[in-house]
Protein backbone atom coordinates (compact mmCIF):
# COMPACT_ATOMS: atom_id res chain seq x y z
CA UNK A 1 0.00 0.00 0.00
CA UNK A 2 2.24 2.71 -1.14
CA UNK A 3 -0.41 5.09 -0.74
CA UNK A 4 -1.85 4.35 2.69
CA UNK A 5 -2.70 7.26 4.70
CA UNK A 6 -2.32 9.57 2.46
CA UNK A 7 -4.56 11.94 0.49
CA UNK A 8 -5.23 13.15 -3.36
CA UNK A 9 -6.37 15.22 -5.41
CA UNK A 10 -6.61 14.56 -8.79
CA UNK A 11 -7.86 17.11 -11.56
CA UNK A 12 -9.33 15.58 -15.16
CA UNK A 13 -10.49 12.91 -12.96
CA UNK A 14 -13.01 11.70 -15.49
CA UNK A 15 -11.53 10.98 -18.01
CA UNK A 16 -9.33 8.36 -19.06
CA UNK A 17 -5.54 8.86 -17.67
CA UNK A 18 -7.31 10.81 -14.71
CA UNK A 19 -9.48 7.94 -13.96
CA UNK A 20 -6.97 5.30 -14.14
CA UNK A 21 -4.80 7.29 -11.91
CA UNK A 22 -7.61 7.50 -9.28
CA UNK A 23 -8.14 3.96 -9.42
CA UNK A 24 -4.68 3.42 -8.63
CA UNK A 25 -3.97 5.69 -6.32
CA UNK A 26 -6.90 3.65 -4.27
CA UNK A 27 -6.07 0.48 -4.69
CA UNK A 28 -2.66 1.01 -2.96
CA UNK A 29 -4.81 2.98 0.05
CA UNK A 30 -5.12 6.48 -0.79
CA UNK A 31 -8.47 9.11 -0.19
CA UNK A 32 -9.32 11.17 -3.01
CA UNK A 33 -10.89 14.47 -4.24
CA UNK A 34 -12.10 13.80 -7.98
CA UNK A 35 -12.20 17.35 -9.77
CA UNK A 36 -13.16 17.42 -13.07
CA UNK A 37 -15.97 19.78 -15.69
CA UNK A 38 -17.16 16.45 -16.28
CA UNK A 39 -19.32 14.09 -14.57
CA UNK A 40 -16.96 12.22 -11.82
CA UNK A 41 -19.43 9.60 -10.62
CA UNK A 42 -18.23 6.52 -12.01
CA UNK A 43 -14.85 6.91 -10.71
CA UNK A 44 -15.87 8.02 -7.17
CA UNK A 45 -17.73 4.80 -6.98
CA UNK A 46 -15.30 2.73 -8.29
CA UNK A 47 -13.17 4.42 -5.76
CA UNK A 48 -15.62 3.80 -2.90
CA UNK A 49 -15.64 0.40 -4.03
CA UNK A 50 -12.25 -0.17 -3.24
CA UNK A 51 -12.86 1.05 -0.10
CA UNK A 52 -11.77 4.44 0.13
CA UNK A 53 -13.40 7.57 0.85
CA UNK A 54 -13.69 10.19 -2.61
CA UNK A 55 -15.45 13.50 -2.29
CA UNK A 56 -16.19 15.23 -6.18
CA UNK A 57 -15.64 18.87 -7.22
CA UNK A 58 -16.99 20.31 -10.71
CA UNK A 59 -13.82 22.91 -11.07
CA UNK A 60 -12.89 25.02 -14.39
CA UNK A 61 -8.99 24.84 -14.48
CA UNK A 62 -9.00 27.94 -16.42
CA UNK A 63 -11.38 29.54 -13.25
CA UNK A 64 -9.01 30.65 -9.80
CA UNK A 65 -11.93 30.89 -7.60
CA UNK A 66 -13.31 27.57 -8.70
CA UNK A 67 -9.74 26.37 -7.81
CA UNK A 68 -9.40 27.89 -4.61
CA UNK A 69 -12.70 25.85 -3.72
CA UNK A 70 -11.59 22.60 -5.31
CA UNK A 71 -9.02 22.96 -2.24
CA UNK A 72 -10.89 24.44 0.49
CA UNK A 73 -13.14 21.45 0.08
CA UNK A 74 -10.55 18.37 -0.60
CA UNK A 75 -8.68 19.93 2.78
CA UNK A 76 -11.90 20.47 4.82
CA UNK A 77 -12.95 16.83 3.94
CA UNK A 78 -9.26 15.05 4.61
CA UNK A 79 -7.24 17.71 6.74
CA UNK A 80 -4.75 17.75 4.03
CA UNK A 81 -3.44 17.25 0.52
CA UNK A 82 -0.37 15.28 0.34
CA UNK A 83 -0.23 14.23 -3.27
CA UNK A 84 -1.54 16.52 -6.36
CA UNK A 85 -1.87 15.28 -10.07
CA UNK A 86 -2.95 17.67 -12.65
CA UNK A 87 -4.05 15.61 -15.41
CA UNK A 88 -7.12 18.28 -16.46
CA UNK A 89 -6.22 19.16 -20.50
CA UNK A 90 -7.50 19.65 -24.10
CA UNK A 91 -6.24 18.09 -27.26
CA UNK A 92 -5.97 20.94 -30.31
CA UNK A 93 -5.40 20.13 -34.10
CA UNK A 94 -3.49 22.86 -35.81
CA UNK A 95 0.16 23.59 -37.41
CA UNK A 96 1.72 26.83 -36.61
CA UNK A 97 1.49 28.33 -40.26
CA UNK A 98 -2.35 28.43 -39.86
CA UNK A 99 -4.02 28.43 -36.31
CA UNK A 100 -6.32 30.96 -35.45
CA UNK A 101 -5.47 33.10 -32.31
CA UNK A 102 -8.11 31.81 -30.05
CA UNK A 103 -7.42 27.87 -30.34
CA UNK A 104 -3.84 28.83 -29.24
CA UNK A 105 -5.26 30.82 -26.00
CA UNK A 106 -7.94 28.29 -25.20
CA UNK A 107 -5.20 25.51 -25.20
CA UNK A 108 -2.79 27.80 -23.33
CA UNK A 109 -5.19 28.32 -20.51
CA UNK A 110 -6.43 24.75 -19.93
CA UNK A 111 -3.42 23.11 -20.44
CA UNK A 112 -0.56 25.58 -19.03
CA UNK A 113 -2.23 27.87 -17.36
CA UNK A 114 -4.44 26.25 -15.36
CA UNK A 115 -1.78 23.68 -14.75
CA UNK A 116 0.14 26.49 -12.69
CA UNK A 117 -3.27 27.41 -10.89
CA UNK A 118 -3.74 24.18 -9.47
CA UNK A 119 -0.35 24.10 -8.62
CA UNK A 120 -0.16 27.75 -6.68
CA UNK A 121 -3.47 26.84 -5.45
CA UNK A 122 -1.87 24.18 -3.45
CA UNK A 123 1.36 25.46 -2.38
CA UNK A 124 0.50 26.73 1.46
CA UNK A 125 -0.88 23.46 2.14
CA UNK A 126 1.63 21.62 1.49
CA UNK A 127 4.58 23.57 2.85
CA UNK A 128 2.37 23.92 6.58
CA UNK A 129 2.38 19.83 5.61
CA UNK A 130 6.23 19.87 5.19
CA UNK A 131 5.45 17.11 3.03
CA UNK A 132 4.00 17.05 -0.83
CA UNK A 133 3.81 15.03 -3.80
CA UNK A 134 2.95 16.96 -6.97
CA UNK A 135 2.99 15.00 -10.20
CA UNK A 136 2.03 17.63 -13.46
CA UNK A 137 1.15 15.49 -17.29
CA UNK A 138 3.09 17.00 -20.20
CA UNK A 139 3.43 15.25 -22.92
CA UNK A 140 6.12 13.87 -25.78
CA UNK A 141 4.39 16.51 -28.10
CA UNK A 142 6.40 19.21 -25.73
CA UNK A 143 9.67 17.71 -26.52
CA UNK A 144 9.82 17.11 -29.92
CA UNK A 145 8.31 19.05 -32.33
CA UNK A 146 5.08 17.09 -32.84
CA UNK A 147 4.81 13.62 -34.45
CA UNK A 148 3.93 14.45 -37.81
CA UNK A 149 6.55 13.82 -40.89
CA UNK A 150 5.10 16.56 -43.54
CA UNK A 151 8.38 16.38 -45.62
CA UNK A 152 7.52 12.20 -46.15
CA UNK A 153 3.60 12.68 -46.26
CA UNK A 154 1.59 16.46 -45.98
CA UNK A 155 -1.51 14.35 -44.80
CA UNK A 156 0.11 13.83 -41.59
CA UNK A 157 0.57 17.50 -40.96
CA UNK A 158 -2.68 18.62 -41.60
CA UNK A 159 -4.37 16.01 -40.01
CA UNK A 160 -2.40 15.84 -36.69
CA UNK A 161 -0.42 18.82 -36.29
CA UNK A 162 -0.64 20.53 -32.98
CA UNK A 163 1.75 23.27 -32.16
CA UNK A 164 -0.28 25.21 -29.20
CA UNK A 165 -1.04 21.20 -27.46
CA UNK A 166 2.92 21.00 -27.57
CA UNK A 167 4.04 24.50 -26.56
CA UNK A 168 1.33 24.31 -23.48
CA UNK A 169 2.81 20.93 -22.41
CA UNK A 170 6.30 22.47 -22.98
CA UNK A 171 5.06 25.50 -21.05
CA UNK A 172 4.17 22.13 -18.26
CA UNK A 173 7.43 20.46 -17.74
CA UNK A 174 9.16 24.27 -17.21
CA UNK A 175 6.36 25.26 -14.58
CA UNK A 176 7.43 21.89 -13.38
CA UNK A 177 11.26 22.44 -13.62
CA UNK A 178 10.68 25.94 -11.30
CA UNK A 179 8.36 24.51 -8.82
CA UNK A 180 10.90 21.79 -7.93
CA UNK A 181 13.61 24.51 -7.23
CA UNK A 182 11.51 26.70 -5.01
CA UNK A 183 9.23 23.84 -3.20
CA UNK A 184 12.25 21.32 -2.45
CA UNK A 185 13.31 22.70 0.80
CA UNK A 186 9.58 22.47 1.86
CA UNK A 187 9.65 18.43 1.48
CA UNK A 188 7.25 18.72 -1.88
CA UNK A 189 8.58 17.20 -4.65
CA UNK A 190 7.36 18.15 -8.13
CA UNK A 191 7.93 16.21 -10.93
CA UNK A 192 5.87 15.42 -14.95
CA UNK A 193 5.34 12.12 -16.68
CA UNK A 194 5.58 12.73 -20.55
CA UNK A 195 3.24 10.59 -22.02
CA UNK A 196 3.39 9.58 -25.83
CA UNK A 197 0.69 8.15 -27.78
CA UNK A 198 -1.90 6.93 -25.53
CA UNK A 199 -5.39 5.18 -26.26
CA UNK A 200 -7.75 7.30 -24.89
CA UNK A 201 -10.33 9.32 -26.48
CA UNK A 202 -7.91 12.16 -26.78
CA UNK A 203 -6.34 10.05 -29.44
CA UNK A 204 -8.91 8.87 -30.85
CA UNK A 205 -9.29 11.52 -33.77
CA UNK A 206 -5.73 11.63 -34.85
CA UNK A 207 -5.39 10.57 -38.29
CA UNK A 208 -1.45 9.89 -38.17
CA UNK A 209 -1.30 5.86 -38.25
CA UNK A 210 0.93 6.01 -34.89
CA UNK A 211 1.92 2.19 -33.54
CA UNK A 212 4.06 2.67 -36.79
CA UNK A 213 6.31 5.13 -35.53
CA UNK A 214 5.80 3.62 -31.90
CA UNK A 215 9.20 1.53 -31.13
CA UNK A 216 7.34 -1.03 -29.32
CA UNK A 217 4.71 -1.19 -31.63
CA UNK A 218 1.67 0.10 -30.30
CA UNK A 219 -0.11 2.89 -28.09
CA UNK A 220 0.55 2.85 -24.28
CA UNK A 221 -2.38 2.49 -21.60
CA UNK A 222 -3.81 4.89 -19.16
CA UNK A 223 -3.00 2.22 -16.44
CA UNK A 224 1.00 2.31 -17.70
CA UNK A 225 0.90 5.92 -16.71
CA UNK A 226 -1.47 5.85 -14.05
CA UNK A 227 1.66 3.83 -12.55
CA UNK A 228 4.03 5.67 -13.12
CA UNK A 229 2.53 8.62 -11.97
CA UNK A 230 1.86 6.40 -8.22
CA UNK A 231 5.54 5.97 -8.28
CA UNK A 232 5.91 9.92 -8.50
CA UNK A 233 3.36 10.34 -5.98
CA UNK A 234 4.59 7.74 -3.10
CA UNK A 235 6.93 8.51 -0.46
CA UNK A 236 9.89 6.53 -1.90
CA UNK A 237 10.60 8.76 -4.79
CA UNK A 238 11.78 11.35 -2.39
CA UNK A 239 14.80 12.20 -4.02
CA UNK A 240 13.31 12.79 -7.44
CA UNK A 241 11.99 16.33 -8.23
CA UNK A 242 12.11 18.23 -11.35
CA UNK A 243 12.25 14.77 -13.33
CA UNK A 244 10.19 14.84 -16.69
CA UNK A 245 9.22 10.64 -16.53
CA UNK A 246 8.72 9.61 -20.48
CA UNK A 247 6.40 7.11 -20.57
CA UNK A 248 6.33 6.62 -25.24
CA UNK A 249 7.56 3.38 -26.17
CA UNK A 250 10.56 4.65 -27.61
CA UNK A 251 9.68 7.49 -29.77
CA UNK A 252 11.96 9.52 -28.42
CA UNK A 253 14.90 8.65 -26.46
CA UNK A 254 16.63 11.41 -24.52
N1 LIG B 1 -3.94 10.46 -24.39
C1 LIG B 1 -2.68 10.75 -24.74
O1 LIG B 1 -2.13 10.20 -25.69
C2 LIG B 1 -1.91 11.77 -23.95
C3 LIG B 1 -0.54 11.90 -24.22
C4 LIG B 1 0.19 12.84 -23.51
C5 LIG B 1 -0.42 13.61 -22.56
N2 LIG B 1 -1.76 13.47 -22.33
C6 LIG B 1 -2.34 14.33 -21.33
O2 LIG B 1 -2.96 13.54 -20.34
C7 LIG B 1 -4.03 14.27 -19.77
C8 LIG B 1 -5.30 13.41 -19.77
O3 LIG B 1 -5.57 13.04 -21.08
P1 LIG B 1 -6.57 11.84 -21.46
O4 LIG B 1 -5.96 11.18 -22.63
O5 LIG B 1 -6.94 11.08 -20.26
O6 LIG B 1 -7.80 12.70 -22.03
P2 LIG B 1 -9.33 12.79 -21.55
O7 LIG B 1 -9.96 13.69 -22.53
O8 LIG B 1 -9.87 11.41 -21.35
O9 LIG B 1 -9.21 13.48 -20.12
C9 LIG B 1 -9.03 14.88 -19.97
C10 LIG B 1 -9.91 15.34 -18.85
O10 LIG B 1 -9.67 16.74 -18.61
C11 LIG B 1 -10.91 17.34 -18.36
N3 LIG B 1 -10.87 18.76 -18.67
C12 LIG B 1 -10.80 19.35 -19.88
N4 LIG B 1 -10.83 20.69 -19.77
C13 LIG B 1 -10.95 20.96 -18.44
C14 LIG B 1 -11.07 22.14 -17.68
N5 LIG B 1 -11.06 23.36 -18.27
N6 LIG B 1 -11.17 22.05 -16.34
C15 LIG B 1 -11.18 20.83 -15.73
N7 LIG B 1 -11.09 19.66 -16.40
C16 LIG B 1 -10.98 19.73 -17.74
C17 LIG B 1 -11.89 16.63 -19.26
O11 LIG B 1 -13.22 16.82 -18.82
C18 LIG B 1 -11.40 15.20 -19.18
O12 LIG B 1 -12.05 14.46 -18.17
C19 LIG B 1 -4.16 15.56 -20.58
O13 LIG B 1 -3.51 16.61 -19.90
C20 LIG B 1 -3.45 15.22 -21.85
O14 LIG B 1 -2.95 16.36 -22.47
C21 LIG B 1 -2.52 12.56 -23.00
Amino acid sequence: MRLEGRTALITGAAGGIGSATARAFAREGADLCLSDIWDTATVTSEVKALGRRAIETRTDVTSRAEIRNMVDKAVEAFGRIDVLVTVAGVTSLGDAESLGEAEWDRVIDINLKGTWLCCQAIIAQMRRQQYGRIVTVGSLIGKNGGNPRPWINPEEQAGSSNVAYGASKAGVHAVTHFLAKELAADGITVNSVSPGPIATKMTANISLQLDEIIPVGRMGTTDEVADAILFLASESSGFITGETLDINGGIMVD
